[in-house]
């Protein structure tokens, strides 16, 4: 246990089956509003649980969060300078919360309606459980990369999940995959950028595959360089920070000054990393339980959806994003997803 976890409204252990990350449980007779009050006191100890984790901190029994949903709020702001609001942001109205625009709700219910992706074929590996690498796991993404500078932290929390085995989460942790490189491989990306894009541009992957024709796009929503390998800003501890299909530019990237497009070198140095980073050793797939609240860094790590049975149920996820502490190779950028720059 940590300090910060002693004498508290928490304790904070190694998560289970992972080779990274922490619980954090409340202790006995506590409640998610004493866990806050404590967290907001020693207003230090949630986020350097999080960095000692490299990144993936689990509390379950979160679930007064469907009754109050500012107490979500009130945990991600513990976490960084601004927390968004989405109201402010490009987002479809029908995926923000009505009463805390905070929260953009990930869900196949109405309004939302928003569909979990395919399910790989084979649907589970040889030893029964679900794929994770790459490329037979698609998906793989670091929140809104996108955008410049990009966000720190997300909180993602199960309202209603769907059947065991079903709609996990898959998380890959950055850092161990960039240690875990070859020196050459190292040296190869250490001043290489990708070149990201919000999904529904016609840039995609699976878009360009499809020959779709890329639509127009304003100044605000275009492709953007991020590097491969960023340095946290809080640890100095170096990661790969990467998106594969729906993240990445495929018609002028994906990776900035190579070969561009579908079969460029580009594109067969993004596969080589994004397998290499998606490696079992380096992914927890977390299985939800209703009232889990795990809060994950984007700056060090990557995630994906898993199918679910999207007929038979209904999921609901409530997510807010934290950011405001990029690293200083950001310092005084404006927000690039702003029209108008601010
Ligand atoms: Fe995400």
């Amino acid at each position: 246990m940590s300090d910060a976890g002693k004498n508290s409204a928490f304790e904070i252990s190694p998560l289970p089956g992972a080779t990274f990350g922490s619980v954090v449980r409340l202790a006995e007779g506590s409640g998610i509003r004493d866990l806050i009050a404590v967290a907001e006191a020693a207003s230090e100890a949630l986020p350097s649980a999080l960095t000692q984790a490299q990144g993936f901190l689990l509390l379950p029994g979160m679930n007064a969060i469907n009754q109050e949903p500012e107490l979500l709020v009130r945990l991600s702001r513990l976490f960084g300078l601004e927390v968004e609001n989405y109201l402010q942001t490009l987002t479809r109205k029908n995926a923000i919360h009505t009463e805390v625009p905070e929260i953009l709700i990930v869900s196949n219910t109405p309004p939302c309606s928003r569909m979990p992706p395919e399910r790989p074929d084979p649907p589970l590996t040889a030893d029964g459980t679900i794929p994770v690498q790459f490329p037979l796991r698609r998906g793989w993404h670091t929140d809104q990369s996108y955008r410049r500078p990009p966000p720190d932290i997300s909180l993602f929390y199960a309202m209603m999940t769907a059947s065991k085995g079903q709609g996990q989460t898959c998380y890959a942790n950055g850092i161990a995959a960039y240690e875990a490189l070859s020196p050459e491989m190292k040296e190869r990306v250490e001043r290489l950028e990708g070149l990201h894009v919000q999904p529904g541009t016609g840039r995609s992957e699976q878009a360009v595959k499809e020959g779709e024709t890329p639509r127009p796009l304003a100044p605000h929503e275009s492709s953007l360089a991020q590097p491969v390998v960023r340095a946290h800003p809080v640890t100095g501890q170096r990661a790969l920070y990467l998106c594969e299909g729906g993240q990445m530019d495929w018609v002028d990237g994906p990776l900035v000054g190579m070969e561009p497009g579908l079969d460029g070198d580009g594109a067969k140095l993004l596969y080589e990393l994004m397998t290499h980073y998606t490696r079992p050793e380096f992914v927890y797939a977390h299985d939800w339980q209703e009232g889990d609240l795990v809060i994950y860094e984007n700056r060090s790590m990557i995630h994906a959806a898993t199918w679910f049975d999207a007929v038979a149920y209904d999921r609901i996820m409530w997510r807010t994003t934290v950011w405001g502490n990029p690293g200083e190779m950001y310092d005084g950028e404006k927000r690039s997803w702003v029209p108008d720059g601010n």
